[in-house]
């Protein structure tokens, strides 16, 4: 088969993650639960909590504007603002209107990207199509998320394991370096809704006191049921993003994995043959930052040197929808 040339190329990613640290013994200083249950299921040892008054477009548009610099893009050159959340600051307007307010970055369009922790994978992907179409020379993904406010603190099986932050990248079209994107592969599932939600708070329920009182406005999880769909799920993507770039996983430099849970990644990388010093882990640090787990992750590879040009990266994730995807760039 013949390989396919690269679409686009990211020149640079940016993060942030808010200031406060809460370790997993914080945790269990307010819940029943241990340091060691959290390691030893999920690998995390603490993650980042945004305070009061630092929202989803703060965090993001300080990891845009960490990216941007980095790629010496001025805010008047970026077209479109694509960023994916699933805690919108607002349900309008979108937060990516916010970013590029907050940005300056006032010749773009801006929207929103729902698809939950695959939600970077998802905007990487309408950012090429953008790109691609000529409705965008410079176009930026930002992805941002504070978990913190979504999951129910009383539900010591789901709030242990997120999050929050914020990561980005500037994109433009491949200029025949031989660099960018060689495959993306997207896959839903909206029969398995159900595993991984928040019931109630949006047009189909809207907030009540019962609701409230219920806790149905935050976010549900069946874990058994979503870690097995994630491992199947992002394995079988992997397989079908290396085939459509015409590789195999021993051309693989480096995995990026959704960093939800360490099991799930070592299942991952087991299943496609892949020695775990190929993929970056950065789980303990952070927990599960939803779509923002990606970007971030690139960002801290990119400066720990593992991203340097020409290498092969996979990249992978899979959150609620369910929604999946992979992808293959040449860094
Ligand atoms: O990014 C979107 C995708 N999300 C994911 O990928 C998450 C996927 N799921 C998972 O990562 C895992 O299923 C979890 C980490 C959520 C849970 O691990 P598990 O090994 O599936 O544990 P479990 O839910 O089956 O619970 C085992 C036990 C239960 O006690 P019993 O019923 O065996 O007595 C839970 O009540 O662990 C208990 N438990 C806890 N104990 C201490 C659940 N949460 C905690 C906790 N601390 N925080």
């Amino acid at each position: 088969m013949r390989k396919p040339d690269p679409t686009v190329e990211i020149l640079s990613t940016g993060r942030y993650l808010p200031d406060c640290v809460v370790t997993n013994d914080d945790l269990a200083k307010r819940m029943d639960t241990s340091d060691e249950w959290i390691r030893t299921r999920t690998g995390i040892a603490e993650r980042r909590i945004a305070p009061d008054g630092v929202n989803t477009a703060h965090m993001g548009a300080n990891a845009g504007r960490a990216a941007m610099e980095k790629a010496g893009v001025e805010p008047g050159e970026v077209d479109a603002i694509i960023l994916c959340t699933s805690t919108p600051d607002h349900w309008m307007p979108s937060t990516a209107c916010e970013v590029q307010a907050l940005l300056g970055c006032t010749n773009a369009y801006a929207f929103d990207v729902m698809a939950a922790c695959a939600g970077y994978l998802y905007a990487l992907s309408v950012a090429e199509g953008l790109l691609m179409a000529n409705r965008a020379e410079v176009a930026l993904v930002v992805a941002s998320e504070k978990m913190s406010t979504i999951v129910d603190w009383n539900d010591r099986a789901t709030c242990v394991l997120f999050g929050d932050g914020a990561g980005a990248t500037v994109l433009r079209k491949a200029n025949g370096s031989g660099r960018g994107m060689l495959s993306n592969v997207l896959r839903s599932d909206g029969n398995l809704s159900e595993l991984l939600c928040r019931p109630a708070g949006g047009a189909a329920e809207p907030i009540t006191q019962a609701v409230l009182d219920g806790s149905r406005h935050l976010v549900r999880m069946e874990g058994r049921e979503v870690f097995k769909n994630a491992v199947r799920n992002m394995s079988e993507a992997c397989d079908l993003a290396l085939k459509k770039a015409g590789m195999t996983i021993d051309d693989v430099d480096l995995l990026v994995p959704h960093q939800a849970n360490i099991r799930i990644i070592e299942a991952m990388a087991k299943y496609a043959g892949l020695p775990l010093e190929k993929v970056f882990i950065n789980v303990s640090k952070y927990g599960n930052m939803s779509s923002a787990s990606v970007p971030v992750a690139l960002d801290e590879a990119q400066e720990e040197g593992l991203l340097a040009p020409g290498t092969n990266l996979l990249t992978v994730a899979f959150g609620a929808g369910l929604t999946w995807g992979a992808s293959v760039i040449r860094w």
